[in-house]
């Protein structure tokens, strides 16, 4: 007998396979991370900072929200800042919905949804994401009831990579008026997708972003809800005061004035590395799923042996399974590591 719920004595703990995973030995190509250092301009705001002798305080914000909400082109009362995207979607959760409430989350997606809906015990509804349809929308909106709480956009999807068109979104918005529309813009610097124009004009729809992908700072954990000002409000109400650490704001801003860093890197990843990856792909008759993301999922004839002679080869790539298969979701770095992957993977082959 737990101390605990039993529901949640029950569930098992995401374990992301982090073991092991070193940037001077391996070319990290398995989290979806950006491949490159931080930036100077970052890295000499935390040395300062630290030289600083603040460590001692506890975290005050300041105007980042603001600084934030500027470079999202939304209003300040419509941004949160939160713990890394992670913390958002769980904040969702938690404010949104009760026991036995449903979570329609498509599949297969990124497994924080499923954990943060087992955590408050929902039934979870998974219709499948295809090649072909890519998000599947009439099984969705099939699947709504008055018992629907937050409907999942992970936008793109991770796995898959697949987008959402902003019409969809909408659709979902107004068949599910009392539910959560989650709309996850994790990758939103590379895919250049959003909704965080229409939030007002829907106030179900809650965005999460994150600063872990595209600026390289996944360790120091900033991400942030973009929803109706009133959202915002509730929202806080759930947040603790300082669950975001000092050095993460410290970082951003420096990061947030220096945004070259960040498009030159966007634009290597999106319009040369995938390219020529996709290319690769396509020559060696290999499917893959389209992505708007920074990576890509492939399905190789023995996925396992690939894997393996990356890893051989100082190349870590991530096993994702769909319906029985097992595709490897391969993150793009710049061109050189790209042309250092390919070459890899065509001596595998
Ligand atoms: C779709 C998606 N959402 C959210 C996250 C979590 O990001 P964060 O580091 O901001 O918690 C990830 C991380 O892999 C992701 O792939």
């Amino acid at each position: 007998m737990s101390i605990f719920k039993d529901h949640i004595d029950r569930m098992s703990a995401y374990k992301p396979p982090l073991d092991g995973r070193d940037p001077k030995q391996h070319l990290l190509l398995d989290f979806n991370e950006r491949t490159l250092p931080v930036g100077e301009a970052i890295r000499q705001a935390l040395v300062d900072y630290i030289n600083d002798d603040r460590l001692q305080m506890y975290p005050s914000y300041g105007d980042i929200v603001e600084k934030i909400a500027a470079y999202a082109k939304v209003s300040a009362e419509q941004v949160m800042i939160t713990n890394g995207s992670d913390q958002g979607i769980d904040l969702i959760f938690r404010a949104a919905c009760c026991e036995g409430d449903e979570a329609i989350i498509p599949g297969p997606s990124f497994a924080m949804y499923s954990q943060c809906a087992r955590v408050e015990n929902l039934t979870i509804i998974e219709p499948q994401y295809t090649q072909e349809k890519g998000y599947p929308l009439a099984e969705v909106l099939a699947a709504i009831s008055g018992k629907t709480r937050i409907i999942v956009v992970s936008n793109p999807n991770n796995p898959c990579g697949t987008l959402v068109a902003r019409n969809d979104i909408c659709t979902l918005a107004k068949a599910a008026s009392d539910a959560v529309i989650l709309v996850d813009e994790c990758y939103f610097e590379y895919s250049s997708v959003t909704v965080a124009d229409l939030v007002q004009q829907y106030p179900n729809i809650v965005i999460t972003r994150t600063f872990s992908k595209t600026w390289g700072l996944p360790s120091l954990r900033l991400g942030y809800v973009i929803a109706d000002a009133d959202n915002i409000r509730a929202l806080l109400n759930v947040r603790g005061p300082y669950d975001i650490n000092q050095l993460a704001v410290v970082a951003i801003r420096a990061g947030l004035e220096n945004l070259n860093g960040i498009e030159s890197y966007v634009y290597e990843v999106m319009s040369e590395s995938k390219p020529m990856l996709e290319g690769f792909f396509d020559q060696q008759k290999i499917p893959y799923w389209r992505s708007g993301g920074n990576y890509l999922w492939a399905f190789f004839e023995n996925p396992e042996q690939i894997e393996r002679g990356l890893q051989e080869a100082g190349v870590l790539v991530r096993p994702k399974s769909y319906l029985g298969q097992v595709g490897l979701r391969i993150t793009l770095g710049t061109k050189e590591q790209s042309e250092r992957l390919i070459s890899v993977l065509a001596q595998l082959i």
